[in-house]
This record gives C-alpha cells, sequence and structure tokens, in this order.
C-alpha cells in the first residue's frame, strides 16, 4: 500500500519524492512511500485490545499544518527521514487483537476523539487517536474508534470526527436558550461550517463573520446572515453596519481567539457566552493575517467582569457528541461541506487547496482507495 509523508525540507531528491512548495513561505516537500502490512508486536501490552487499520481516505485540519511545522523543522536534522501525519480518517479494519470485541475484520472506523475517555490499564486515551492518519496501515485502540455503516461516503466519513465531535461539544457546552442571538466567527473554517449546520438544524439563524468573498457568496445564497470584513480593524464598522448600535450576541462561537477576543467583546451582551476551541497562531512561521491586538489582559478582564460575560473553552468532545452528529449526517439534518476530493496521484492539487488556497471553503480529502 501507498502512504503520503512528508520528506526533509532540504534533503536530498529521493525516488519518493512528488510535491514541492511554501507554506507561510517555509519550503515543504512530500513524497508517496510504499508501506507494507506491519507484523503485530507480540510484546505490546495492549495489542490484544488493538486493532490493525487501512486508511481509505484521509482529510486536513488546521491542527495538522501546525504539527506539519514541528516536523519539517524535525526534518531539517535528518536528511534521510520522512514523517506522516494527518489526524481526521476512513479505514477499513484488517486485523484486530484477541481481546476486541465492539469491531471485526471488514468494518468501516473513524476515529473518536473523545477528550474525557478513561485511562485504561494506565494508559491515557484522551483526545485525537492519531497523528499520523496519513500512514496506510496504523494500529489503534478499539474504543478510539467508531465504526459506522455504509449510509456514509469515504469522503463524509473521513471528514467528520475532529470536526463534528467538537461543534457539537461546542453548541452543548453554550446551553442555547430560544431567543440566543448568536454570532459565529470564521465562517469558512471547518469547524464554524459544522457549528453553522448544527445551529441552523436546531432552528437558529446565526449572524457568520468571514474574510472570504467566495465565503460571504456561498452562505448568503444558503440564506445565512454573513457579515465580510476585510481587514480586523474593519470589523467594528462592519458589524455595526449589519448589526446597529445596541444589539449584541448572547453566544460567541470562535475558533480563533487569539484574533478575534478582542475585537469581539464590545459585542457581547450582558450575561453573553464567548466560546472557543482555537488559536490562529499556532506556530511562529504562521504569517499574521491580521495585526493582534493592544488591549491588556487586566483591560479585557474587567469588560468580561462588569458585563458577566462567561469565557468558555472547549477542547474536542465526547463520544455521544460525535454519535449525535452522525445521526444527524445520516438523516439529512445536516451535511459536511466537502470542497474538494483528490486521489493520491494528484497530490499537488490536493496539498494547495489543502493548505494554501485562501478560497476553500470545506474539507479537503485524499483518497487512498
Ligand atoms: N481544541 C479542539 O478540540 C479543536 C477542534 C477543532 C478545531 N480546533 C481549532 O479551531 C480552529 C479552526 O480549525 P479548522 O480546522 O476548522 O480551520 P480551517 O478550516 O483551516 O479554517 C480556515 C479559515 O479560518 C479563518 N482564518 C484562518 N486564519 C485566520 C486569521 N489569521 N485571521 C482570521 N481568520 C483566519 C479563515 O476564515 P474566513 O475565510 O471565513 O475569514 C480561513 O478560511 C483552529 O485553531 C483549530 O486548532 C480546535
Amino acid at each position: 500500500m501507498k502512504s503520503l509523508a512528508l520528506l526533509p525540507p532540504n534533503g536530498p531528491k529521493r525516488p519518493e519524492f512528488k510535491y514541492s512548495t511554501q507554506i507561510h513561505h517555509q519550503p515543504f516537500n512530500f513524497g508517496i512511500l510504499k508501506t507494507p502490512e506491519p507484523v503485530p508486536d507480540g510484546e505490546d501490552s495492549l495489542g490484544d485490545y488493538k486493532v490493525l487499520v487501512l486508511k481509505k481516505a484521509i482529510s486536513i485540519n488546521f491542527r495538522d499544518l501546525s504539527m506539519l511545522f514541528t516536523l519539517n523543522n524535525n526534518l531539517k536534522q535528518s536528511p534521510s527521514g520522512h514523517h506522516f501525519f494527518g489526524s481526521d480518517f476512513v479505514a477499513e479494519v484488517v486485523g484486530i487483537g484477541k481481546k476486541v470485541r465492539s469491531i471485526k475484520i471488514g468494518d468501516r472506523v473513524i476515529p473518536n476523539c473523545d477528550y474525557f475517555i478513561k485511562p485504561m490499564r494506565g494508559v491515557s486515551r484522551k483526545g485525537i487517536p492519531s497523528n499520523r492518519a496519513s500512514m496506510a496501515y496504523e494500529f489503534l485502540l478499539e474504543d478510539k474508534l467508531i465504526k459506522i455503516d455504509d449510509d456514509l461516503s469515504d469522503e463524509v466519513a473521513a471528514s467528520i470526527s475532529i470536526g463534528l465531535q467538537t461543534s457539537y461539544a461546542m453548541i452543548r457546552k453554550a446551553k442555547l436558550k430560544k431567543n440566543s442571538r448568536i454570532l459565529v466567527t470564521s465562517g469558512s473554517s471547518n469547524t464554524s461550517l459544522f457549528i453553522i449546520e448544527t445551529l441552523k438544524m436546531k432552528g437558529y439563524l446565526p449572524t457568520i463573520l468571514t474574510s472570504s468573498q467566495n465565503t460571504f457568496k456561498a452562505l448568503k445564497k444558503d440564506g445565512n446572515e454573513v457579515v465580510l470584513y476585510n481587514q480586523l480593524e474593519d470589523i467594528e464598522t462592519a458589524l455595526r453596519k449589519f448589526n446597529g448600535l445596541n444589539n449584541g450576541f448572547d453566544i460567541v462561537f470562535d475558533p480563533f481567539s487569539d484574533v478575534f477576543f478582542e475585537k469581539l467583546l464590545p459585542f457581547v451582551n450582558v450575561n453573553g457566552k464567548y466560546i472557543t476551541c482555537g488559536l490562529y497562531k499556532q506556530k511562529p512561521e504562521f504569517i499574521a493575517l491580521n495585526q493582534p491586538g493592544n488591549a491588556s489582559l487586566g483591560y479585557l478582564l474587567a469588560h468580561m467582569i462588569m458585563k458577566n460575560v462567561q469565557l468558555i473553552g472547549n477542547c474536542l468532545g465526547n463520544t455521544k457528541d460525535l454519535l449525535n452528529g452522525i445521526e444527524d449526517l445520516k438523516s439529512g439534518r445536516i451535511k459536511v461541506n466537502i470542497e474538494n476530493i483528490y486521489q493520491l496521484d494528484n497530490l499537488g492539487p490536493f496539498i494547495e487547496m489543502a493548505f494554501n488556497d485562501k478560497n476553500r471553503m470545506g474539507k479537503v480529502v485524499l483518497k487512498y482507495a
């Protein structure tokens, strides 16, 4: 089988090499490696509970870019090395440990990113099961996988674990009221697209902030309330124009709080909630699209305290969040936004769309089979 891999940015060109590009002005090399089926490790005490999976498709998240930078920097010191990367996938089960009960050979599975699952025999099982989704074969723990049935295509199944589980957890924590006024930032981001879908299913019409013309048009066409801004400095004017002066939001869903929190706090109503799952500046190399604000932490906290605003951090979700999301997908109550689907032999366009295309609005999927 074949696997997508990150190759050293400065090493000699190897037979596996397929594509070079710049991301945030840094050089990256990608290649395709032949990966034989691994032999189970008999000494691994957790082996009995493990499942061997063969990937059918993967998709990219913002966190994968952050990890790519770490791996790329490591590879500068090992020019003959390589790294696999990625976290969302769909795979076929090709082997199971003696004590695996819930999954059988031939099942299709996706990651279960449950962040609250208890350790088993002292081993933590919190969070995302794989940071090497692009590796064709992988041994993973049974309870870090969710079996999915044929109702969901490979491209959809490969796109949902992180985004669906996180967005359902964020909405659960928001404890929405009937008339809650809701703002969602970064409308093109996958996390926000999942949040928007789910809010609409629940009967809410959120206001969506985006810097992308493409997303502005697409979401407006779908009947959403969308506010377009160009530079971060324009957000206040854009929101006031759209929203009036005295009409704030009860809930803000924000995947990039280092970018937006300071700008949006004045727009959060008394007793409002600000729910965030992430930051933009995850690596020093990431070029800031906008200059960070200069308000002190004390000023922001005072503002929050005086308005009784709750700031809620959220990492991933629980198993029920993912299962609820899958049920809603299967019944057609929500959909997954997929921007494009690529095959392994079309690597360049996949990499560009996943990591460099500013017009992207949805998941970018790479199919292995
Ligand atoms: N902790 C968790 O459990 C968890 C889970 C999922 C995601 N996250 C976090 O959530 C965030 C979003 O992840 P994702 O995979 O959904 O992202 P994504 O799909 O890659 O989002 C890309 C979009 O985000 C907006 N954006 C990116 N950089 C920006 C900047 N500097 N300034 C303003 N807007 C910017 C743009 O939206 P517009 O074009 O609409 O302006 C851009 O099109 C990341 O921080 C990620 O780590 C965390």
